[in-house]
């Protein structure tokens, strides 16, 4: 019989094949690399760690002990490693083994990477390509499913936790990737749906495919499920490096710092002209965003998704930051529903994980109608601003044009504890705009009394004599405003009153 140095040997080399050259090449003809090819692609090169390449499955039924059917390191591959020198734990599935599908063994896996990263302070990085649950393990499967949706919330707002779906993801296997703070996919290869296309013709009798029901498209502009697409594993795994950057490893570590080429004191002219001069008029608040943040470079969250809001990271003067902007080019810059939570959410986030929140402020109010009253704006509309309120990281507000009603308290406002707001001259503070407010007060009776309204509140000047902005700056001054109010703040520390935990209207 072979010698234990030469089984050591052998299970390593097996370990390393997965499912074996076939099923390998045949994941490669879908367009997608294997588990290993994808860690290599995530990780700095041999700074992978591999745990558990040993562990089988333990399943007797239906002839799954046969050693045949037994492959070392089961159907995911875990560990820990280092992206741009710094540590992750990674769990990727190997859709060469039995589809990828979870198996009491392959759960532990998961689990024994989660338990050890919250116990160091490090992010956890999911590769997800799944048959789902491991169908001749029953009930098994189902309990290593929920060990993972257990350390998925406790492990919320310690380390961030990232998922890439780049295969299948069906049925149970979808919570956990909702659970985590951002969701990922890779373009016409990846989808994510409680029940397929099969189950949902039997139910309600629609016609669907998988891409319709559950692909990237679906997820990133309609159902709000994911954050991101991209175009192929590569690309992907390249920018969840890049995105991986803007991250700090926990929720005890401050956010990272960069070495910046971009001068803190850099001015912007280009600015002092970017809001038009009639203010019904529509502009592009990414301009202003890649203007003032370095070297214009913002990793967008959720671009394709309500868009009337526009949240992502940056860093200023290196250091990253939250960006949150209304956008005046998409339904005027109105809060609605999917904004408000798109918005709260990534608010908690920067939040959890002590990034600062740059707020950029051009808001008509909320979109009013039935379909947003019956589809419950009040309550929704309540996250954001809670989500505001509650945050207490540096927060920095710039209203740049309109700031109106409820919206404008919403919108990081100084009464919500904000720690810098300025308005720039073009801002009107106001409970709403001249025509409307005019209308009501006057019914329209007076004819000068328009005039009057803008001349007496659209503009900075009554929010900025009660202090509820800080100042009325140059909007070419505005980078170098909030890169030295970031140093300042740097050191800022503020507490909320003790309880278990909020109750944040969901
Ligand atoms: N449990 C055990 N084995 C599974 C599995 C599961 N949940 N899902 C897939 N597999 C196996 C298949 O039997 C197949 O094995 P083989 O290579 O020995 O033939 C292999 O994984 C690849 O699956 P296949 O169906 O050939 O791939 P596909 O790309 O055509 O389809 C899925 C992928 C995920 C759509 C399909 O496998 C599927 O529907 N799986 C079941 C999903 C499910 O209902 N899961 C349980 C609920 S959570």
């Amino acid at each position: 019989p072979p010698s234990v140095p030469e089984r050591i040997e052998e299970k390593r080399r097996a370990a390393l094949l997965g499912g074996g050259q076939a099923r390998i090449d045949a994941q490669h003809k879908r367009g997608k690399l294997t588990a290993r090819e994808r860690i290599l692609l995530l990780l700095d090169p041999d700074s992978f760690d591999e745990y558990d390449m040993f562990v089988e499955h333990r399943c007797s039924d239906f002839g799954m002990d046969s050693s045949k059917n037994k492959y070392p390191g089961d159907s995911v591959v875990t560990g820990r490693g280092r992206i741009n020198g710094r540590l992750a734990y990674v769990f990727s599935q190997d859709f060469t083994v039995f589809g990828g599908s979870l198996s009491g063994a392959h759960a532990q896996k998961i689990c024994k990477v989660m338990d050890q990263a919250a116990m160091v302070g490090a992010p956890v990085i999911g590769l997800n390509d799944s048959g789902g649950a491991r169908i001749q393990e029953g009930v098994e499967s189902l309990a290593g499913y929920a060990d993972i949706f257990l350390r998925n919330v406790l492990c919320s707002g310690v380390v961030p936790q990232i998922s890439l779906i780049m295969g299948p993801c069906a049925g149970g296997a979808v919570y956990s990737p909702a659970l985590t703070d951002f969701t990922f996919m890779v373009k016409d290869t990846s989808y994510l749906f409680i029940t397929g296309p099969d189950v949902v013709k039997s139910v309600t009798n629609e016609d669907v495919t998988q891409e319709q029901l559950g692909g990237a498209k679906t997820h990133t502009a309609v159902s709000g499920v994911a954050h991101r697409a991209f175009e192929n594993d590569i690309d992907a795994l390249l920018n969840l490096r890049e995105f991986f950057n803007y991250l700090p490893l926990s929720n005890r570590d401050p956010a990272p710092v960069c070495e910046c080429h971009d001068p803190s004191d850099r001015l912007a002219p280009e600015l002092d002209t970017i809001v038009p001069v009639e203010s019904t008029k529509a502009y592009d608040m990414l301009d202003i965003i890649h203007s003032v943040v370095d070297e214009r470079e913002f990793f967008e969250i959720m671009p394709s998704y309500a868009r009337n809001i526009v949240v992502g990271f940056a860093r200023m003067n290196g250091r990253t930051v939250g960006i949150v902007g209304n956008q005046p080019k998409v339904a005027s810059g109105c809060l609605d529903i999917n904004s408000s939570v798109k918005g709260a959410r990534f608010v908690r986030f920067c939040d959890a994980f002590n990034i600062p929140l740059i707020t950029f402020v051009d808001v008509p109010g909320f979109l009013p109608g039935t379909a947003q009253e019956y589809g419950g704006i009040i309550r929704h509309g309540a996250k954001l601003l809670f989500a505001f309120a509650e945050a207490t990281v540096p927060k920095i507000t710039i209203i740049t044009r309109k700031a109106y009603g409820g919206a404008y308290d919403v919108m990081s406002s100084k009464h919500l504890r904000g720690d810098a707001n300025y308005a720039w001259p073009t801002a009107e503070v106001a409970v709403m705009g001249a025509k409307g407010a005019v209308q009501i007060i006057f019914r329209g009776k007076e004819a000068d009394a328009e005039a009057e309204y803008v001349d007496k509140f659209a503009n900075p000047f009554p929010a900025a004599m009660r202090g509820f902005v800080d100042d009325i700056i140059q909007p070419s001054t505005t980078r170098m405003r909030i890169c030295h109010d970031l140093d300042v703040l740097a050191s800022k520390t503020q507490s909320s009153p003790w309880k278990k935990h909020a109750n944040i209207p969901l």
